[in-house]
């Protein structure tokens, strides 16, 4: 068989640049995030999530009128269609949760009066609908998983509020809305991040926001993306004191395994919101078994970077205040998705307003020059 002469392989896309956006900017060589031109530290903690999905969907902070209408109209669609609740309660034990959401977010698809469409009017009203559903389906997840009914909005609460009393079935307390209010707006966006690259992709065949959004919760869940949260606390569990670090790291680094929560494509220094997460771990630590698994996540952060010169990302302290906020790690990955939808459908509506098929090119490395040989023939 005739082959190509080899050369370096060309894979994962590293420094292509696939499009313009105004949406997010990863500065990775300065450890900085940007939101529609607001440094990260500017909006984190002061910020609500609501604001801060204002900002990526239409390129500014709302005020105090536009805020509440935005907010009401979120509160508002915090609900579900009783066939939603009914394939969750379908789901065999032991389902993945990121299978379970993206498979509900696919049907809501089917049962959306907007469904089809794609006008900018319609994708409006779908944006703040599969917003508030996403979240919607993992709290009544949750819900049904301890055996408990599916909850209701309150009009009185706001989306990090809403979602954590629709969750856990009780009213939070302040500081654990802050919290979680804060580590939505850390997920929010992350420039073209896989996920958002699937959905762009998907929308750019003019397939609808369901769709899109179904591409991106099922590119999130992979481990070398969002799946790493959960996959961070189950080592923090695993090493369970923090004089076992050290050894278990260093069989870890030797024998050639990723550490969940470290490293990151775009980042070569610090991941500006691991900085945040680290600083709110901390604030729990008085929290039931926090204390441990700050040490433990602080003694694996030294001795990560030392040893092979790499950060923590996101992931990595989220499980920390997840754990905290008393959310299972199951459902760590899906917290993120419910974050992340903001920055996903901020993606789509850009990609909408100036569409053109995503369809890059290979360079092909296979061979020419075959020759046809009937089956009776084949070795
Ligand atoms: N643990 C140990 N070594 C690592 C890690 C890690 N977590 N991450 C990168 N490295 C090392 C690699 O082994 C490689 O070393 P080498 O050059 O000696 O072979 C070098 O750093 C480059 O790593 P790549 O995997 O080629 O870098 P890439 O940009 O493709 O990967 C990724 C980025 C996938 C995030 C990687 O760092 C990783 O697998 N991390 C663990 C999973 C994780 O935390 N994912 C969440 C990312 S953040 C997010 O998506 C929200």
């Amino acid at each position: 068989m005739a082959t190509q002469k080899k050369s370096p392989p060309v894979r994962g896309l590293e420094g292509v640049v696939a499009g313009d956006t105004e949406i997010s900017y990863v500065d990775g060589d300065n450890g900085e995030l940007y939101y529609r031109g607001y440094h990260l530290d500017e909006l984190a903690g002061k910020v609500s999530y609501e604001e801060l999905v204002y900002l990526l969907w239409y390129g500014k902070l709302p005020n105090k009128k536009e805020l509440e209408a935005f907010a009401s109209f979120l509160t508002n669609n915090m609900k579900l269609p009783p066939e939603i609740v009914e394939i969750i309660q379908l789901a065999p034990p032991r389902t993945n949760l990121m299978t379970l959401l993206r498979t509900c977010q696919s049907a809501l698809g089917m049962f959306d009066p907007d469904g089809g469409k794609i006008s900018e009017e319609a994708n409006n009203r779908k944006s703040v609908r599969i917003l508030a559903q996403n979240a919607a389906i993992v709290a009544a997840i949750h819900r049904l998983e301890v055996g408990e009914k599916v909850l209701s909005p309150s009009a009185k609460m706001g989306f990090a509020e809403n979602f954590l009393y629709m969750f856990f079935g009780r009213k939070p307390n302040k500081l654990d809305v802050q919290v979680f209010d804060c580590l939505l707006v850390l997920h929010a966006d992350h420039g073209l991040a896989a996920s958002s690259f699937a959905a762009r992709v998907t929308v750019s065949t003019l397939a609808g926001m369901h769709s899109a959004i179904t591409t991106a919760l099922a590119t999130l869940k992979g481990r070398l993306h969002g799946g790493a949260n959960t996959r961070v606390m189950q080592m923090l569990e695993e090493i369970d004191s923090p004089t076992s670090v050290k050894k278990y790291i260093s069989t870890m680094l030797s024998d050639g395994k990723k550490v969940m929560g470290f490293g990151h494509r775009m980042y070569k220094v610090e991941d500006p919101r691991s900085r945040h997460l680290r600083k709110y771990s901390q604030k729990l630590v008085s929290r039931p078994g926090v204390a441990n698994l700050y040490e433990i996540s602080q003694r694996i952060e030294k001795q990560v970077m030392q040893e092979k010169g790499i950060f923590p990302n996101i992931d990595f302290y989220s499980a920390t205040v997840q754990h905290a906020l008393g959310i299972p790690k199951e459902y760590f990955t899906c917290i993120f998705a419910v974050a992340r939808t903001a920055g996903w459908i901020a993606h789509i509506r850009e990609q909408f307003a100036d569409n053109r098929l995503i369809r890059p090119t290979s360079r092909y490395i296979g061979g020419y020059g075959n020759k046809f040989v009937p089956i009776d023939k084949r070795e």
